[in-house]
């Protein structure tokens, strides 16, 4: 795996129709101009994704799903599984994010199933944590943190390529975000967890950070120790908010 320095992901959620195909259009026109140490990725809902994997093809910006289901195939009504997003040509997919452990019910446990179907299909999982505002108000941050990758991240991801996101819920699409130290605290606790537990792979696992990233704090937390990118929701659905945190990352 040929590692960018930062790696920008957009997470579109439940957001988007054929007319923001325009957007898709304006980032990977604006991706040219970004250095090669810096690479995008757009997550579009699972009805976009193939026209988006159109737009993308033949351009730096990756694609990813935003979930997917543990299993390959079968009688699971309304869901996608890892192998049909690599089939439509995704590199990524997120799993365990805040919305799904709460709306869905995810556990740690089906969380890890999920890292594990993507890296069956051979896609590269980005594998998210990160407390609540009651977590934080009573000092559990890092045990929780700690937690959720011991559970969400399994250890037969040894040697495969994962991405682990640190999306405090509290700061998730409500303009609040951590101060840099707060970030700088996590991301080096997840990194000596990783590194305990995987090594050198560990070391160079990429970190994201999500929460409330825009073009105007971007530079700031990407600047932070161990902080490898950004996971971001809101701001990636305009072209030229999601290219101006990517130049703000460089
Ligand atoms: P936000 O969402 O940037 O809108 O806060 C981030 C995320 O949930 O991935």
């Amino acid at each position: 795996m040929s590692a960018p320095n930062k790696l920008i992901a957009g997470n579109w959620k439940m957001n988007g129709l054929q007319a923001s195909l325009a957007e898709v259009a304006g980032i990977a026109k604006g991706a040219q101009e970004l250095p090669s140490s810096v690479k995008l990725a757009v997550c579009p809902p699972f009805t976009l994704i193939d026209r988006v994997a159109q737009a993308l093809d033949g351009t730096s910006v990756g694609l990813g799903g935003q979930d997917c289901h543990t299993a390959q195939s079968g009688a699971h009504t309304g869901e996608t599984s890892a192998e049909m997003l690599k089939d439509l040509g995704a590199e990524y997919v997120i799993v365990g994010h805040s919305e799904r452990r709460t709306d869905h019910g995810e556990s740690n446990e089906v969380v890890a199933a999920k890292a594990e179907a993507a890296i069956r299909a051979g896609l590269t999982p980005i594998i998210c944590v990160g407390e609540t505002l009651a977590e934080r108000e009573s000092e559990q941050t890092l045990d929780v943190v700690n937690t959720q990758l011991a559970g969400s991240v399994p250890q037969s991801l040894e040697n495969k390529g994962f991405v682990v996101a640190y999306e405090p819920v509290w700061a998730i699409g409500t303009g609040l975000t951590p101060t840099t130290d707060q970030v700088k605290e996590v991301h080096q606790a997840m990194r000596k967890h990783l590194e305990e537990r995987f090594g050198e792979q560990g070391a160079s696992t990429h970190l994201l950070y999500g929460g409330s990233v825009k073009p105007g704090n971007a530079a700031e937390l990407m600047a932070v120790a161990n902080v490898d990118g950004a996971l971001v929701g809101g701001a990636s659905l305009k072209a030229v908010d999601f290219l101006g945190i990517a130049q703000a990352s460089a």
